[in-house]
């Protein structure tokens, strides 16, 4: 994952379903920051890392543009019924993807025998068209190529798997999953591409672009529970205050002495408390500061230990990617992935956490206008997210897609933005408990089961 500013779509909170059905695949990928996504990929945590290329083409919407790229991708074949299994399509979204890992995606293929297939995003990780991601560059960045992508290459692999087992025009049943923005291209997956695949598995899928996003701050203040927000709050305003009249001080207090410009540092600072509720540790930032304030000691002092040990020492994120001058670096490397994202939320899904106008627990200024002058400054003149026309091209949370299962988490503060109720023919609820969590689940399998044996018997994979 991007070292985070999270303004990426939540992974699911701990309490939720996902959380505990696809763990390892959920926190896999997404939200975690890149240190720790380093030490991970150094364990067993993936069933495969070897690393696989496919000629991708640049532009699947120029009739002229012939320039192709190398695309990584990774296959997990041991569990793979081998003349008609299934195959699983794991959708890897707005980062480096260094394999398939292992998670609950993994028994569920042990379960179908099927094969693990995984496409990295283009332009994340080692999958760039470019050498350098200027703004011009970055023009064939976009969820709909990344979608022709996927298709492409679903294409390409079954075609290459017959020929491997001397056969010609035979179809195995594909199935796509993916979490947050990935989970969002796994339900458009289905959606633009419903020959291509029997069904989605779309986790805390953002599928409905936001522009104010002030939803994600609501949620952050219901996570944190009346006492523990009101705490908040009065940081949120002394450290506005301070900003007015001992600014350096101030953001030396916090080890974010390099955030030159306010809202940055307000972004890390808001950022720095959402953490906790979006993977389900929210004592480890309301115990102390409830603590504090009842001891009548330096709120501001509380936070930015909390800030400093918690979310930079033991979260592992790091100041710079809060840094628009580090998301002004256009070149391909670790660390890219920040200036990616921030591209996408500039032109195509905004997602702007926003203070909203009342009883917000951010602070204010990090309103539209911060937003739209990082899109400006970091991309240039021009850049600002068409979020009306996004949701036109796939219908928001009106999406019309059949065979897709949607789950989210309850303390998730992107659920607002991801489908509350699961498409027709499902009915996969978020849920606390490890009995209905395993209920759901069982959902999940059938469901699956259910549309993989209709695919079969549709005849359409026969083609
Ligand atoms: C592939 O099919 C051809 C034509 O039917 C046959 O001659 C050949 O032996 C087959 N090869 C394999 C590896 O099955
Ligand atoms: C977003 O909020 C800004 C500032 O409150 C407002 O001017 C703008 O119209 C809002 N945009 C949308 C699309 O809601
Ligand atoms: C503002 O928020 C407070 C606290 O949640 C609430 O009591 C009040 O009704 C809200 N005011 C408006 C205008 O929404
Ligand atoms: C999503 O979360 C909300 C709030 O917790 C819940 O009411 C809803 O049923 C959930 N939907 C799904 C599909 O999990």
């Amino acid at each position: 994952m991007g070292t985070m500013r999270l303004l990426k779509p939540l992974v699911v909170s701990v309490s939720s379903l996902f959380f505990v059905a696809l763990s390892g695949f959920a926190h896999g990928f997404v939200m975690t920051p890149r240190s720790l996504i380093n030490r991970l990929s150094q364990s067993s945590y993936y069933l495969t890392t070897k690393e696989l290329w496919f000629d991708q083409t640049l532009d699947h919407y120029s009739p002229y543009d012939h320039r192709q790229f190398k695309q990584r991708y990774y296959e997990f074949l041991d569990y793979f019924q081998v003349t008609d299994g299934p195959i699983f399509l794991k959708i890897c979204g707005e980062s480096s993807c260094n394999g398939i890992s292992n998670d609950y995606l993994g028994v569920l293929a042990k379960k179908f025998g099927a094969a693990v297939v995984s496409l990295e995003h283009r332009y994340y990780g080692k999958s760039s068209p470019f050498k350098s991601h200027t703004t011009e560059n970055l023009k064939y960045l976009s969820s709909k190529q990344a979608l022709f992508d996927l298709a492409v290459f679903r294409q390409w692999y079954q075609e290459s798997l017959n020929l491997k087992r001397n056969r010609t025009g035979a179809e195995n049943s594909w199935f796509v999953f993916g979490v947050s923005y990935s989970g969002a291209l796994s339900a458009w997956f289905r959606l633009k591409f419903p020959h291509l695949t029997c069904g989605s598995l779309a986790s805390s899928a953002v599928v409905h672009a936001v522009y104010n996003y002030t939803d994600y701050d609501k949620q952050v203040g219901e996570s944190a529970g009346p006492e523990c927000k009101a705490v908040l709050q009065e940081i949120t305003e002394l450290v506005d205050r301070s900003l007015e009249t001992n600014k350096k001080e101030l953001k030396e207090q916090f080890g974010a002495a390099e955030l030159e410009i306010d809202g940055d540092f307000l972004y890390f600072l808001a950022d720095a408390a959402v953490v906790v509720f979006q993977y389900g540790h929210p004592d480890a930032l309301c115990t102390p500061l409830v603590e504090a304030k009842k001891a009548g000691v330096d709120l501001v002092a509380a936070y930015a230990k909390y800030v400093k040990e918690y979310f930079v020492g033991t979260f592992c994120v790091s100041v710079e990617t809060y840094n628009q001058k580090h998301l002004k670096n256009t070149a391909v490397k670790e660390g890219s992935s920040d200036r990616l994202w921030w591209f996408q939320v500039c032109t195509e899904v905004a997602y702007f956490q926003v203070a909203p106008s009342n009883d917000t627990v951010r602070s204010s200024k990090i309103d539209t206008k911060y937003h739209l002058d990082l899109c400006k400054n970091v991309f240039g003149e021009g850049i600002y997210p068409e979020v009306d026309v996004t949701n036109i091209y796939y219908g928001g949370t009106n999406i019309a897609g059949s065979k897709i299962i949607f789950t989210n988490g309850s303390q998730d503060p992107w659920r607002h933005a991801s489908k509350q109720t699961s498409s027709p023919g499902s009915n996969a609820q978020s849920c606390n408990i490890p009995d209905a969590v395993n209920k759901v689940r069982q959902k999940m399998i059938e469901h699956i089961n259910l549309w993989l044996s209709e695919c079969k018997g549709s005849g359409w994979h026969s083609m």
